[in-house]
């Protein structure tokens, strides 16, 4: 082989499965706010979405459960279905256990944190509101963020583990009472300084599935921003060049059978995600 040839085999990227998925994973339902995105940037990938419902709500327990509980399922989950990118579509599992599980996974890892940043380049007032569950709320990562990109602003944070549920009931089709929107933005709005807030981030990905239901309850002079928008570019930028191709129909995992799944059927078709299966 002369020189030339020899330096193009080096440099040639190794082959990309074209069928192999990419794999979203969330505790729940909140990923198919981050999937929403990913389909209309990428609408040929194939798709395994995870739902660790055995483990929902993440958002009250502690980071050495989220950490063992992330780790131990990824590492099982991309053994068996070999996704060329998984997404760790959770504020609360991303903020706790992404660079544990990028140490000990080869495959490309993109993870979602609250979009502080976008947040300080929109406040107009500079005082922004953050909502996220009790777990997210509390990490040194949203405080890194915080001071990284909002120094000069005011970020009130409220951990509102009830718009969680309020998501995964909707979705269902279930009745879901306004007072649960309404008090997250009463939280917000009477710590000092909440008047003024004119950004929210929703730093949990349930909590784009009600954006509607908050908009109500916060006012139309609050703007809300998350970060599925830059998730679905990065996804998209990672897998540039790589082929597509499905098998069959995208499915939707369950780490714990309920009968009550069956009710999330038009939200899962929604987002094409027409099989569902247990892990
Ligand atoms: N969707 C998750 C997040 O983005 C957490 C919900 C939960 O399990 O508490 O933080």
């Amino acid at each position: 082989m002369d020189r030339v040839a020899s330096e193009m085999a080096v440099a040639a990227p190794p082959g990309v499965d074209p069928t192999a998925p990419l794999l979203l994973f969330d505790s729940g339902v909140g990923g198919l706010s981050v999937l929403a995105k990913v389909r209309a940037l990428l609408p040929d990938a194939p798709v395994i979405y995870v739902a660790d419902n055995a483990g929902l709500p993440y958002g009250d327990k502690n980071e050495a459960q989220i950490a063992a509980r992330v780790s131990g399922l990824l590492g099982r989950m991309t053994e068996r279905f070999r996704p060329r990118l998984v997404c760790i579509a959770c504020n609360t599992a991303s903020t706790i256990a992404l660079a544990s599980v990028r140490e000990v996974l080869e495959v490309p890892i993109v993870g979602t944190v609250p979009a502080i940043k976008p947040a300080a380049a929109m406040t107009q007032t500079g005082v922004i509101g953050l909502l996220g569950t009790a777990a997210t709320i509390r990490q040194g990562y949203v405080d890194r963020l915080e001071a990284e990109f909002a120094a000069d602003k005011v970020l009130l944070r409220h951990g509102a583990p009830e718009l969680v549920a309020a998501a995964e009931r909707k979705l269902r089709g279930e009745h879901v009472d306004k007072d649960v929107y309404r008090r997250a933005a009463a939280a917000l709005r009477t710590m000092p300084g909440g008047d003024r807030i004119d950004t929210v981030v929703l730093a949990c990905t349930h909590f784009p599935l009600v954006a509607e239901e908050l908009g109500e309850a916060f006012g139309s002079d609050v703007r809300f921003i998350d970060g599925s928008d830059g998730i679905a570019r990065r996804i998209a930028f990672l897998t540039q060049g790589q082929g597509w191709q499905r098998q069959g129909d995208d499915i939707a995992m369950f780490t714990r059978d309920e009968p009550e799944l069956a009710r999330l059927k038009p939200a899962l078709e929604a987002q094409r995600l027409l099989r569902s299966a247990i892990f």
